[in-house]
């Protein structure tokens, strides 16, 4: 199957995103019902409540699969959580050809993803991801993991899910807080790749209310085409696919200190955001980044992510956070930098200094 409006083709799987995916999930479960010993969904609390039934009333044959229940949030994203999902698929009678359903955020996809690749041996798992981070960036590319010593995503492998189902209706579901942190990653594909999406994204954005079905349908497409074409040509991330880092470096440490001090969470596309900006000014210091684009990265995303009363935490412990950061070769901190929007470098780096430059200057703003 060729890339479509209603499907993408990705690393031996699909992602069905268009108007047909509900269509397209029913034949896969159908036909599953014939091919999977079992099937496993699972869910938090939330999404059991507000978005399993739809699934259920696609797909009738689901009311009989076993449904796993974890927690929600970053904190359960842990080998606990995989042991406790293990546990339940062996109580279950899973074998290595059940089939595990990821229904919802980043977290369950990621955690499940992990989970159902090492489960004897790696059983076959789709993602139907529920929050907007998730359609436009945790469900796809086929990494999987968990947090470890409060590091992101510290353990994991490259295991693709057998399909992706992308419903814009489940967005409906999400607060505004949630659909902000989703819009980080969009405004991301747009500065390292497409300024016509970074201008739309920031001039469009308003409210999110406001936002019909299809616009989130255009903006789910073209950042998931965006972030497919880059993992395909790069699927083991030696080198292109760093290029979805941009914002990353820092936006790990700030999540990672979080995780770490049991403070109120911080969001990944709020931490992202931040990161962005500083790194944006990183940009302007040691690639070409002008000062004119640098001001109006910074003002855009301030603009969706006012500063509030977060305090950033202080430099050395950042800077020690993101020198533990997996994308790192030796010590050496690596960013990702732009040379002008819609134009980025990978493995970027910098003296310390500059790196306290920016979060001062985002502190300053
Ligand atoms: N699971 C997210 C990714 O592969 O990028």
């Amino acid at each position: 199957m060729s890339n479509s409006s209603e499907s993408i083709l990705a690393n031996g799987y699909s992602i069905f995103h268009g108007t047909d995916a509900w269509r397209a999930f029913s034949k896969f479960i159908n036909l599953g019902a014939k091919t999977y010993a079992s099937v496993n969904i699972l869910v938090d609390a939330q999404v059991e409540q507000f978005c399993l039934p739809a699934l259920i009333e696609k797909a009738p044959s689901l009311a009989n699969a076993s449904i796993i229940r974890i927690p929600s949030g970053e904190a359960s994203k842990n080998i606990d959580t995989v042991i406790q999902i293990w546990k339940t698929l062996q109580e279950n009678g899973a074998t290595r050809h059940s089939l595990l359903i990821n229904l919802g955020g980043g977290v369950i996809t990621d955690t499940g993803g992990f989970a159902a690749s090492t489960f004897k041996r790696g059983m076959d798992f789709i993602n139907i991801p529920t929050t907007l981070l998730g359609q436009v960036d945790a469900a796809i590319g086929g990494k999987t993991g968990i947090d470890f010593l409060e590091i992101k995503n510290q353990v994991g492998l490259i295991k693709c899910p057998a399909a992706v189902f992308v419903f814009p209706e489940y967005l409906k579901t999400q607060d505004h807080e949630q659909l902000r942190s989703g819009y980080a990653e969009i405004l991301k594909y747009g500065l390292i790749t497409d300024k016509q999406l970074w201008e739309s994204a920031i001039s469009n954005h308003s409210d999110f209310s406001n936002y019909s079905e299809s616009t989130w349908r255009e903006l789910i497409q073209k950042s998931l085409i965006i972030k497919n074409d880059i993992v395909l040509k790069d699927p083991e991330e030696q080198g292109l696919r760093k290029l979805l880092n941009f914002g990353h470096t820092v936006g790990h440490a700030i999540e990672a200190h979080a995780l770490k001090n049991d403070e109120l969470p911080i969001s990944h596309g709020r931490a992202v955001a931040i990161g962005m900006i500083c790194e944006a000014y990183i940009s302007s210091r040691v690639l070409n980044l002008s000062t004119a684009e640098l001001d109006q990265i910074a003002q855009a995303l301030l603009r969706i992510f006012e500063k509030g009363d977060l305090l950033i935490p202080d430099d050395s412990t950042l800077i020690e956070l993101m020198r533990h950061d997996k994308k790192n070769v030796n010590s050496n901190i690596s960013f990702t930098l732009l040379n002008s929007i819609a134009s980025a470098e990978i493995d970027q780096h910098c003296e310390t200094k500059i790196i306290s430059e920016a979060l001062n200057y985002y502190r300053d703003l």
